[in-house]
């Protein structure tokens, strides 16, 4: 158990962790996953780390994957969740996000935030005294790529040097997918069109930390002899559904044809939920390369690492 003056672990980006944290956190997922596949999925891991912890799940913005698998991570650690959603609680109704996160700390033994502006969360994080993970905000995604992380090596791809092509939105998850290339070594060919690239920081800190990033508005660079084939929604959550920009997203569809630019034995990941017959196309969604489900799945074994580490159980 931390003492109380320690300063919580907050992961609200990836860097908050480090690469020696995601490492084990993707070692401690592998060995956790294996060692309970006969069991009921809510039934808890035999050493049930987070006994009598509980978890507050903070969300401003919809969710069905983040919501269930933190709710089923935690469960299977032997501790409970609790929900607060903007609509149903003070927050909605304007009560301050470090007022929240004071009221929460006395409370529960963690937070996770899914909010809007990123600030938002860093809010949270300087007013709570106990940790506070990014749930997903308008800038990172950072739970959302250890399970991606975790699905590429279960898909015998080791990180180190591999090939990860993005098409269409330089999007929240695009930015997470970078800052995770800087620490673990892969390299990152984002397909966007002009106009929606991700942000400079991301690029910055994938080069910095030695990934070779290429950035293209031809979907073929970012395809050919790639390893991982990802794409995520044209339009997020929060933003304008415009025509102008679903016409520029076109080009850069995962489709039959684009697959057979990769390497043989590729894979297509999409974080879900998933618009089939825009960003990726029916026959590649529900084709023989596409890892999704597994991808989803991964998310409880991923929150449950996540959650281990942010609570001092991993190192
Ligand atoms: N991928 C993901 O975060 O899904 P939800 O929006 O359903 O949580
Ligand atoms: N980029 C998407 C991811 C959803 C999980 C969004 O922010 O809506």
């Amino acid at each position: 158990m931390m003492s109380s003056n320690t300063e919580p672990r907050h992961f609200l980006d990836l860097t908050d962790a480090g690469a020696d944290a995601i490492a084990a956190m993707l070692a401690d997922a592998i060995d956790r996953k294996a060692a309970r596949t006969s069991l009921p999925k809510g039934q808890a891991d035999a050493d049930a780390p987070l006994q009598g912890h509980i978890l507050a799940l903070v969300f401003e913005k919809n969710s069905t994957r983040t919501r269930v698998s933190f709710d089923i991570a935690m469960r299977q650690l032997g501790g409970s969740v609790l929900l607060l959603e903007a609509g149903s609680s003070q927050l909605g109704r304007g009560e301050s996000m470090a007022d929240t996160a004071r009221v929460l700390s006395r409370m529960v033994d963690a937070i996770m935030l899914r909010t809007d502006d990123h600030a938002r969360v860093e809010e949270m994080a300087r007013y709570a005294d106990v940790p506070v993970i990014n749930g997903l905000t308008d800038r990172s995604h950072p739970c959302q790529i250890v399970a991606d992380l975790l699905t590429a090596i279960e898909h015998r791809k080791a990180l180190p040097g591999l090939e990860v092509a993005w098409f269409g939105d330089g999007n929240n998850v695009l930015n997470s997918l970078l800052e995770a290339a800087g620490l673990m070594k892969f390299n990152v060919r984002a397909a966007t069109p002009s106009g929606f690239e991700p942000d400079a920081e991301f690029i910055e800190m994938a080069r910095s930390g030695g990934s070779n990033v290429t950035l293209t508005h031809d979907p073929s660079v970012a395809a050919r002899d790639a390893d991982v084939l990802v794409t995520d929604t044209w339009i997020s959550m929060g933003q304008a559904d415009a025509q102008a920009k679903r016409e520029a997203m076109e080009p850069f569809q995962v489709n039959t044809a684009r697959m057979s630019e990769a390497k043989s034995d590729a894979v297509f990941l999409h974080c879900l939920p998933a618009h089939v017959g825009e960003e990726v196309s029916e026959d590649v969604f529900d084709g023989p390369r596409s890892v999704v489900f597994d991808e989803a799945e991964n998310r409880i074994h991923a929150q449950k690492s996540i959650l281990l580490w942010a609570l001092g159980r991993l190192s």
